[in-house]
């Protein structure tokens, strides 16, 4: 399949983007976009041929459920059978914006993107491209991140690019996907919120909100422990270069030696070998290659560059990746969540 890729410039001509890219939405095709998170692969929700695409071109497994994206609050009622006061006050505070809510679902919602659930998960997303691009098609667009099952979600077209090119019908490019995590999935199809993915949305921000909120022990914990996550996604491996990732935790100087002294091991092995690290101790590391994630303070800067950072070592042909940890105060969670999920849970705490 030819894959039209069409970079959005910010003028009139744009005009003519949005409008093939909503044809091919409404013709049950699959169009690539930018959001405020990663970018989403999208297809018309209430298709269901088109939303098998989304299976198919990515090699996702069929019981692990999409989002559906919506532009208007109101929509929220045609989706599910059950907006609740916990519903309207996320959705009041939060949307348009990196949040994504579980309600139960009418029937409208096909079994085939809810993985055969009973619930279905909502964001309404502020990306002005997302935005306009769910208004112009008309349709509620299913998006998972345009990834291929397993690996680091796309936070530049041209991730988008290496791991779709040729298997859907339109990526539009736009280069302003800012936070560089997925969104915060919190569940309000029970009594007590819980949180079933970190991101941006912290559970502070739900708690002022929404009073007590719970997160789901899968969230740091380790599905081969027997805690089975809500979320069917988090339960896959995840976000993984090729190369085999290892986290090192523990006081800082420690955690320089430890890696140095893996690396020269892995050298010596004949083995090409990278270090993620905060800017304070990048200077610290002899390696292939040394990713710098930004200052220990900032962990908004460590969520956007995570997954270029993770791809960029493939790119390099690095075989093993050795990272610090991340602080974990707000969406440094989310960014601690996913690189364990990339390490399969490989963490060495000196
Ligand atoms: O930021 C985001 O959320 C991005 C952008 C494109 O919007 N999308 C995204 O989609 O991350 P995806 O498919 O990569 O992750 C969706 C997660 C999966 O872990 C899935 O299992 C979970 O949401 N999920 C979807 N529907 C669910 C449901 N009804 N109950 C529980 N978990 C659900
Ligand atoms: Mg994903």
């Amino acid at each position: 399949m030819d894959t039209v890729i069409k970079k959005i410039m910010h003028d009139d001509s744009d005009d003519e983007i949005y409008e093939q890219a909503a044809e091919i939405l409404k013709n049950g095709g699959l169009v690539a976009f930018p959001t405020e998170t990663v970018y989403g692969l999208g297809a018309d929700a209430l298709d269901e041929k088109a939303s098998a695409k989304i299976y198919a071109a990515k090699g996702r497994p069929s019981d692990n459920p999409l989002i559906v994206h919506i532009a208007d609050k109101k929509d929220l009622e045609v989706l599910s059978c059950d907006v609740n006061d916990m519903a309207v006050k996320v959705a009041e505070a939060f949307w348009p914006g990196p949040l994504t809510m579980i309600l139960k679902k009418k029937d409208i919602v096909p079994d085939s993107i809810t993985g055969g659930l009973g619930t279905v998960a909502i964001r309404m997303p502020s990306h002005p491209v997302a935005a306009r691009l769910i208004k112009t098609s008309g349709v509620y667009i299913a998006a998972p991140s345009a990834n291929i099952s397993g690996k680091p979600s796309p936070t530049k077209a041209e991730h988008v690019i290496h791991d779709m090119n040729g298997r859907i019908d339109m990526i539009i490019a736009d280069d302003t996907v800012d936070i560089g995590v997925e969104s915060t999935i919190v569940d309000l199809s029970e009594d007590v919120p819980t949180i079933l993915r970190p991101g941006f949305i912290t559970k502070k921000q739900l708690e002022d909100v929404l009073g007590e909120v719970k997160v789901d022990p899968a969230v740091m914990g380790n599905v081969a422990d027997g805690i089975v996550p809500k979320a069917p996604g988090m339960k896959y491996k995840h976000y993984s270069p090729d190369a085999n990732v290892v986290i090192v935790t523990g006081d800082s100087d420690k955690v320089v030696g430890k890696i140095n002294e893996l690396c020269e091991l892995r050298r010596k092995e004949g083995k090409r070998v990278g270090v993620m690290t905060v800017s304070e101790d990048a200077g610290c590391y002899n390696a292939d290659k040394v990713v710098d994630m930004g200052s220990r303070c900032d962990e908004a800067l460590a969520a956007k560059n995570l997954f270029a950072a993770l791809r960029s070592f493939d790119e390099d042909g690095i075989q093993y990746v050795y990272s610090e940890s991340f602080p974990t105060d707000n969406v440094g969670q989310a960014v601690m969540n996913r690189l364990i999920k990339a390490a399969g849970h490989t963490i060495i705490k000196v």
